[in-house]
């Protein structure tokens, strides 16, 4: 383990002279909010892994959030991130600030129809036009090979892919394994809004995919039937149910039956704290 300090670059022009300079070298590039762990230090390793230069980007995009939303709350801790970053050796920290990104009159969003709607799209209806709005300015800011980006929020790296597609972007996305705790639950940012109690019922989040997929493999494929006992296990924890989705894993389309393709996708809140995770029932 080394400690190479990264750069921290705080403005656009500065960021693109850093491409232009290294324009034959591979850039991996991790857009994150912050407040890193070790889901996100997954991916910045996978990009060192894979890339001549690997980028990492900080920034609490305001246009994700609804108004009634943990923008203001979201936790924040830069000094602990570079910390983080220096022990990895990544080479860049592009670390705008808000009016760097939205300057006054700015006017322009991104949008994947359809699919942005459902799901988290239906409780956080501006949410994926802001991640699509953001990553799509800091992909044309960091013109990487590679974006690293987690399962962790699978309708995000999903929407993110069709806007890359469509919209004829040069990098690719590498998709990332969930990175969890011990004892099961998904590393997340926001965890630390959850207090003792509701940490503990949280695990049954995890509990109640795993129940899915033993029963799936067992031979049950009827939807309703195991949706049933996932609302039950999740209610029983004081979890108020947003959304549980069976969904097939390649086209995002809502499954009648399960399948191998069949992933299960789930958003609860415990108290104010609103966690997802989805887990792939045939691996
Ligand atoms: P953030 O929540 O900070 O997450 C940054 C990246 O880390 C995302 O690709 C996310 O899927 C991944 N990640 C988070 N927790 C993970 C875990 N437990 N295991 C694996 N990967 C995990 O997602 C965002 O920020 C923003 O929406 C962003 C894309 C940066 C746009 O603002």
């Amino acid at each position: 383990m080394s400690n190479k300090i990264p750069l921290v670059i705080k403005s656009i022009e500065e960021m693109s002279e850093f491409v232009f300079t290294h324009w034959d070298k591979t850039i991996g590039f991790v857009p994150t909010m912050g407040y890193l762990h070790q889901g996100h230090l997954s991916l910045v390793e996978s990009s060192l892994r894979d890339n001549e230069l690997t980028v990492v980007s900080i920034f609490v995009n305001p246009t994700q959030f609804g108004e009634n939303e943990d923008f203001d709350k979201y936790p924040r801790d830069l000094d602990n991130d570079l910390k983080l970053m220096s022990t990895l050796d990544v080479d860049v920290v592009f670390y705008p600030e808000y009016r760097e990104i939205y300057p006054d009159g700015y006017k322009t969003f991104v949008e994947v129809y359809d699919i942005g709607n459902r799901y988290c799209g239906k409780s956080r209806p501006i949410h994926f036009r802001g991640v699509t709005t953001i990553v799509c300015k800091l992909l044309n800011i960091v013109k990487p090979t590679l974006m690293y980006m987690g399962e962790k929020d699978f309708q995000q790296v999903y929407i993110l892919e069709k806007m890359i597609d469509d919209l004829n972007i040069s990098s690719s996305i590498v998709r990332c394994p969930i990175i969890r705790e011990s004892d099961g639950l998904a590393m997340s940012s926001r965890n630390v809004y959850l207090s003792e109690n509701e940490r503990k019922s949280a695990l049954c989040l995890y509990q109640s995919m795993l129940l899915t997929k033993e029963m799936f493999l067992a031979g049950e494929t009827d939807v309703a039937k195991v949706r049933a006992k996932m609302e039950e296990m999740i209610l029983t924890n004081n979890g108020h149910i947003d959304y549980i989705a069976f969904i097939n894993n390649d086209n995002f389309e809502e499954e009648q039956v399960l399948t191998s393709d069949s992933r299960v996708l789930l958003a609860v809140k415990f108290g104010t704290t609103r966690l997802i995770d989805n887990i792939r029932l045939w691996q």
